[in-house]
């Protein structure tokens, strides 16, 4: 990048925060996303709105690429500069700028960790729900962005269920707010919802106004071993169909289990030779009896899908040990070669066939795969190892299968990504559950937020 440029971007945020050498350039260049590293030309960290917009005035003005980036923990190659150009990363807007008790509402800005924000609502009773496994490190900006989910999505909904107003500097450097900080809003379009989920790619959220409920004050975490996947999937469907909404209703599949136990260590989950998968069933509420009757029912519907001995997780720190092997799979997974992960999604009662149809195509393509994930959602995380191939967006020994697997997934009503994104990894697969016209109206939309194409470029198609 010409030097110019950088000075003008040293003098406007300062020196400290334009990062111009390779050491701390490649930082900025991978995510968790498997084996993609691309290098930016240059990272910026602005501190506040003002300076965000400042950026992007220059950019629109001079056609440089912007990629927008929060902790870098996103699973579709989302924060990657794939084409060069800038990085603007939001680490330094951290702040809690207010927690409104009387409306139920907490305005943050995006670099904050979403555990923390969790935590500091916690704190005054009120409850964020969405929970992503690495809520321990992710920024809610991030998580605004790919409209992420995670276990207790299931009772409680994804992130656009929480977002209420955003404010947004648009790739010309405007400043907007989405919405109004009311929970009704039937006044235009709906903005809002437009940007979460939208990738980084329509603007750059820079102030979050997120609905809080009141917490729960207890809740039941129970484990329940299955000796055959496909009739664990079958259990989930029928939990519901039973009249239950658990908070928590996660499938893991018993390859993955050990490879997280033998990761950490621990011998919390009993695993034998037989067993094929794990639900981790969780109730919350504020009446611990009528928890304790609901776990009961929810018992007697496992029992006829030939569930083994349920575990309860008796006190925090079992139910905490229990989070931490959950939250770490797809870690753990990973470091044993299980390095493509994908995010399908399916109505609920179609998992059984679903999780049928990824063995069947692990025989055709010879791949491995291990599955995992919100299964009350319908959302599974499939990785899959294809030994001798690792993994790149365009690996032929590879493609065909994901291919195969998404028209599985499209044919039993599903779609490709549930929680993660497309960003890169999936773009190429966008044919699959959208006709051309409903893409192109996609990119009308893209167009008319950045004619010039600068922010994050080429993600989502
Ligand atoms: C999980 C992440 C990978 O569910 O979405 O663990
Ligand atoms: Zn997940």
């Amino acid at each position: 990048m010409i030097q110019e440029l950088i000075s003008t971007f040293q003098h406007l945020i300062g020196n400290d925060h334009v990062l111009v050498h390779d050491d701390d350039l490649k930082k900025y260049a991978s995510d968790e996303t498997e084996n993609l590293f691309y290098m930016p030309d240059l990272v910026l960290k602005p501190n506040t709105t003002e300076e965000v917009s400042s950026i992007m005035k220059i950019c629109h003005q001079h056609k440089i690429t912007v990629t927008p980036r929060g902790a870098g923990t996103g699973l579709s190659g989302g924060a990657l500069a794939h084409k060069g150009g800038i990085i603007l990363s939001f680490e330094r807007m951290n702040r809690i700028l207010s927690i409104d008790e009387e409306n139920l509402q907490v305005t943050t800005e995006p670099g904050v960790i979403t555990q923390v924000l969790q935590e500091a609502v916690a704190a005054k009773g009120l409850f964020y729900p969405p929970d992503p496994s690495s809520r321990g490190t992710c920024f809610i900006g991030g998580n605004v962005a790919e409209n992420s989910g995670g276990p207790r999505a299931v009772k409680y909904g994804v992130v656009k269920d929480y977002v209420l107003n955003l404010e947004v500097v648009l790739p010309n450097g405007d400043i907007i707010w989405t919405g109004a900080n009311v929970l009704k809003n039937a006044t235009g379009y709906n903005l809002t919802q437009l940007f979460v989920g939208s990738e980084g790619t329509l603007g750059l959220v820079t102030k979050i106004v997120l609905k809080l409920i009141p917490h729960p004050k207890h809740d039941l975490l129970i484990l329940a071993p299955f000796y055959d996947l496909e009739k664990a999937g079958a259990a989930v469907s029928a939990i519901f169909r039973a009249g239950f909404t658990p908070s928590v209703l996660e499938l893991v599949e018993i390859d993955a289990l050990k490879i997280v136990n033998r990761m950490v260590d621990s011998h919390l989950v009993p695993v034998t030779d037989d067993m094929a998968a794990h639900l981790i069933i969780e109730v919350d509420g504020n009446d611990p009896d009528v928890l304790m009757k609901e776990i009961e029912s929810i018992a007697a519907v496992l029992s006829d899908y030939d569930c083994g001995e349920l575990y309860f997780a008796e006190d925090p720190t079992q139910k905490e040990a229990l989070w931490k092997l959950r939250r770490r799979v797809a870690e753990a997974v990973k470091t044993e070669g299980f390095s493509i992960e994908e995010d399908t999604v399916v109505p609920r009662a179609a998992l059984p066939a679903l999780i049928r149809g990824v063995k069947e195509l692990g025989r055709r393509f010879d791949f491995e795969a291990v599955c995992y994930g919100h299964a009350g959602d319908g959302n599974l995380h499939i990785r899959i190892r294809k030994q001798g191939h690792p993994y790149s967006l365009d690996n032929p020994e590879v493609t065909p299968a994901l291919r195969a697997l998404f028209e599985l997934v499209h044919k039993l009503g599903g779609t490709i990504s549930g929680e993660h994104g497309i960003g890169l990894i999936q773009k190429s697969y966008m044919d699959i559950v959208f006709a051309d016209a409903a893409l192109d109206s996609m990119r009308k939309i893209k167009s008319a937020f950045d004619p010039h194409h600068i922010l994050n470029p080429g993600k989502i198609f």
